[in-house]
């Protein structure tokens, strides 16, 4: 099967999904009193192409399903981090948001009680400020993960925190915390002291 067809079906499948996430969201919004739609998201979800599942049940790599944040499909051999890896988007997060719309986040409690207190919900899109970098160096000397920096900017992605893979897919430190908990890269590990620490 040639590759373009396979991209190209793939971006079709990707604009569906799409318009699909955004009813779930704007589902998620305070409505007027509407009836619920008759499924869940958990039940939704079974019915789009999840980009996180790309192994089979019988094992087998679906080299297909790269194509949706990859460029091209990535060579295993070769490409070994972030600064291999030709992505979709210039910027690694929106890759991400083109179906997850979230908050800020994390520590974004959005509540009127916080907004009243003055609380501003932290950014954490950025470049890390020195500290918090010695910290992250330690973290990954303790710890078997990976915590990938925009290469062009330096700045923290969506996927310093999250591990968009499948388990298995990658080896080494690359796989640490795939479908953990929100696939974070901790794993069962809270992830705020790898960069925050007392
Ligand atoms: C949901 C989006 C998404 C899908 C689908 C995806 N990747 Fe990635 N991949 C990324 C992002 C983002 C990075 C760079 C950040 C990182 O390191 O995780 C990356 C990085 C990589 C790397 C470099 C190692 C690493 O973790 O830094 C390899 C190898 C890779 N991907 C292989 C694959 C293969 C093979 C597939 C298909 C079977 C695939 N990816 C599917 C988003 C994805
Ligand atoms: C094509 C749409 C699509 C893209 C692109 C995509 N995701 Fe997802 N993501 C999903 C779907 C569908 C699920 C739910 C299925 C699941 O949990 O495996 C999900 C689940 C997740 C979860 C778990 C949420 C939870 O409540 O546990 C995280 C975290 C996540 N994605 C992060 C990412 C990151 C980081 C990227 C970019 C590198 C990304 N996703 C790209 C569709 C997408
Ligand atoms: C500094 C680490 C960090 C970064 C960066 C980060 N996340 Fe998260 N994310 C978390 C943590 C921790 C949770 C679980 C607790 C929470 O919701 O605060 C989470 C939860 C999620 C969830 C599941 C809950 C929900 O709100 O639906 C999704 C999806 C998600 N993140 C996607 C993203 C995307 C997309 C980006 C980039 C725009 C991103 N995250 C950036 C740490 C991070
Ligand atoms: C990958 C590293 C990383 C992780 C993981 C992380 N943070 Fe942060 N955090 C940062 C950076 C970078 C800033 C911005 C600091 C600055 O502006 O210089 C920040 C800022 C903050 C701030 C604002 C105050 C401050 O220190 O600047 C709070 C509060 C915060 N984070 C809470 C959390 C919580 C809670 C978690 C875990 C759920 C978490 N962070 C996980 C890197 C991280």
């Amino acid at each position: 099967m040639p590759t373009i067809s396979v991209a190209a079906r793939v971006m079709a499948a990707l604009s569906v999904i799409i318009c699909l996430a955004g009813q779930a969201y704007a589902a998620d919004a305070p409505a007027p009193a509407e009836k619920k739609p008759p499924y869940t998201w958990k039940a939704a979800v079974k019915t789009v192409i999840n980009p996180h599942e790309q192994i089979n049940d019988e094992g087998e790599i679906l080299w297909g399903a790269c194509l949706i944040c990859h460029k091209s499909v990535p060579d295993m051999a070769a490409e070994k981090s972030i600064k291999d890896v030709k992505l979709r988007f210039d910027d690694p997060s929106e890759t991400c948001v083109r179906c997850h719309t979230v908050k800020p986040h994390p520590a974004g409690e959005d509540s009127p009680e916080a907004r009243m207190s003055g609380f501003v919900v932290p950014n954490h899109m950025v470049v890390p400020r020195k500290q918090i970098a010695t910290n992250m160096r330690f973290a990954l000397k303790e710890n078997r993960m990976i915590f990938p920096l925009d290469p062009k900017t330096g700045k923290i992605i969506c996927s310093t925190c999250h591990n968009p893979h499948e388990r298995g897919l990658l080896t080494g430190r690359a796989d640490f915390g795939a479908d953990a908990t929100r696939r974070l890269r901790s794993a069962t590990m809270d992830i705020c002291p790898n960069c925050h620490r007392k």
